[in-house]
């Protein structure tokens, strides 16, 4: 394994994305050597905390949210972690940060690399990279890298603006854009599921495709997030960025080769080719719900509407279903489901690739309807792939069977995938900004979602309809398919039945 040399300065420090995933993250590449000697963490906040208050919390939090099996490990992980309180819009205190992280370059031999990750309140997303850069923190020899978190904006406009500010100091390809979905597993096998098997390569085209279902359900709900909730929705919240990721992933065409920047080229076409609709479109193509009160593992839940901080009249929508069109040669035609919502009746998400159906006249006797082909990738919480062929079931019947050819990475072993964010942020630290989004990307899915969203705004479409808690989403969803002669897949869907 390499090593890599370099401080890493986190402002969020004690958020709860540090707490939950970040820290953990890290000591997975600590135990993997991947971050060894050379490299010291510096936390910020407003908050006030000695370096070894903090070591104590960040190694609590990497108790709490991962496997450790060696706390000696874990101790000396922790030492590296240094605290700094700061007000990150005051010039002055970044002269502090300086000075720490020149005197932890010496001490820790980083060769002055550094990477700043972004973990805060984005409202000052734009204001601290201009400081890094102006304070001279971005002055040494190493490499410099940022790290954004989402929300990247909250529309083309506002995401625009963001973007100038970080460009003034930080380069497009020093930038890292995340989209944690782009560092799970099965995500990122996609591409070798498709370019690495002939039998889906040559048949991933309008020509034996009917459909392809994308959905990502969960049974959580609002949780303590309805202040940033209601202002952004499950439109914003999911479909604008990971959704939408996967789309292109499923979509894109072969890249020239395994690089960063062919990979997003074939990417950001997608989006290019993306169907854009009129209002009355979008009142057709574009459902929207909010989940009402029912039960999730057999436990009530309050609806929204009843949520804290949730505005009674609220119209936010926490589910979004909708049919996308890519007008190009190989997608012509080919309908693209995407679903997605809280308060669900299960946590999951699945590509499903919906194959024509063939010439099977030949079984078609009765009138009986053989289910169709069907290619699942499931991203989580099962890891794996499985497809679903016809056969004759056992004994002298000719009829078709359906079966299943599966394959679980997670399921039987004791296999733990990493986690993304232990992906992200070792790309980040490798220079490996494949799995990140670039800016063409993101600004063409932000005029897309904001087509949606103006439509919405203009009081002329229905209202979010509403779906119980722990149901499958509104019925209008079901009928979004059905008219086309399609239904969804997806596992909620099957546990209905
Ligand atoms: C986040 C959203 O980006 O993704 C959350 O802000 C959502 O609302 C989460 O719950 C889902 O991520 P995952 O990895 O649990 O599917």
């Amino acid at each position: 394994e390499q090593t890599i040399n370099a401080s890493i300065v986190l402002f969020g420090a004690t958020g709860d994305l540090a707490h939950r995933k970040l820290f953990p993250a890290m000591f997975q590449l600590y135990q993997k050597g991947q971050l060894k000697e050379n490299f010291a963490v510096v936390g910020v906040s407003r908050k006030e905390f000695s370096h070894e208050e903090f070591q104590t919390i960040v190694a609590d939090a990497v108790l709490t949210h991962s496997h450790v099996s060696d706390k000696e490990a874990l101790t000396q992980f922790a030492s590296h972690f240094y605290y700094l309180k700061m007000d990150v819009t005051d010039a002055i205190s970044y002269h502090e940060l300086g000075n720490l992280l020149d005197q932890l370059d010496r001490d820790y031999r980083t060769d002055g690399n550094r990477m700043y990750y972004m973990a805060m309140a984005p409202q000052f997303f734009g204001t601290i990279p201009g400081f890094l850069k102006s304070e001279g923190i971005t002055d040494t020899s190493g490499w410099h890298r940022i790290v954004i978190e989402k929300p990247f904006g909250k529309n083309l406009e506002t995401a625009t603006e963001l973007n100038e500010k970080i460009q003034k100091s930080f380069d497009e390809d020093d930038i890292y854009r995340i989209d944690h979905y782009l560092g799970k597993e099965m995500v990122q096998n996609i591409q070798v599921i498709r370019f690495g098997n002939a039998i889906f390569e040559s048949i991933w085209n309008n020509k034996y495709i009917d459909s392809v279902q994308i959905t990502s359900s969960e049974t959580l709900g609002v949780e303590d997030r309805a202040a940033y909730y209601e202002k952004s929705g499950a439109l914003l919240d999911m479909v604008q960025n990971h959704m939408l990721q996967m789309v292109m992933l499923v979509a894109m065409e072969p890249p020239g080769k395994l690089d960063t920047k062919h990979i997003r080229d074939e990417k950001v076409k997608v989006l290019r080719s993306l169907r854009f609709y009129n209002e009355l479109e979008i009142g057709e193509n574009v459902i929207r719900g909010q989940y009402r009160e029912g039960t999730i593992n057999g436990e009530p839940v309050q609806g929204y509407l009843e949520e804290e901080n949730v505005d009674p009249q609220s119209k936010t929508e926490t589910f979004v279903a909708a049919k996308l069109y890519i007008d190009n040669f190989r997608w012509d035609g080919v309908p693209f489901y995407i679903k997605t919502g809280k308060r669900l009746n299960t946590k999951s998400t699945e590509i499903v690739i919906q194959f024509k159906q063939g010439p099977m006249s030949l079984y078609r006797a009765n009138n009986v309807n053989h289910p169709p082909n069907l290619l699942r990738i499931h991203i989580q919480p099962d890891e794996g792939l499985s497809l679903s062929l016809n056969a004759k079931p056992h004994g002298d019947n000719m009829n078709l069977l359906p079966i299943d050819m599966s394959f679980c990475n997670n399921c039987h072993n004791e296999v733990n995938s990493p986690e993304a964010y232990e992906k992200l942020i070792g790309d980040c630290l490798f220079g490996n900004s494949t799995y990140f989004t670039r800016w063409d990307e993101v600004a063409l899915s932000w005029e897309f979602i904001d087509s949606i969203s103006r439509a919405w705004s203009s009081g002329e479409l229905p209202p979010p309809a509403s779906y119980p808690s722990g149901s499958m989403g509104p019925i209008e969803a079901d009928d979004l398919l059905l008219k086309d002669g399609f239904t969804w897949w997806d596992p909620a869907n099957l546990r209905r039945s």
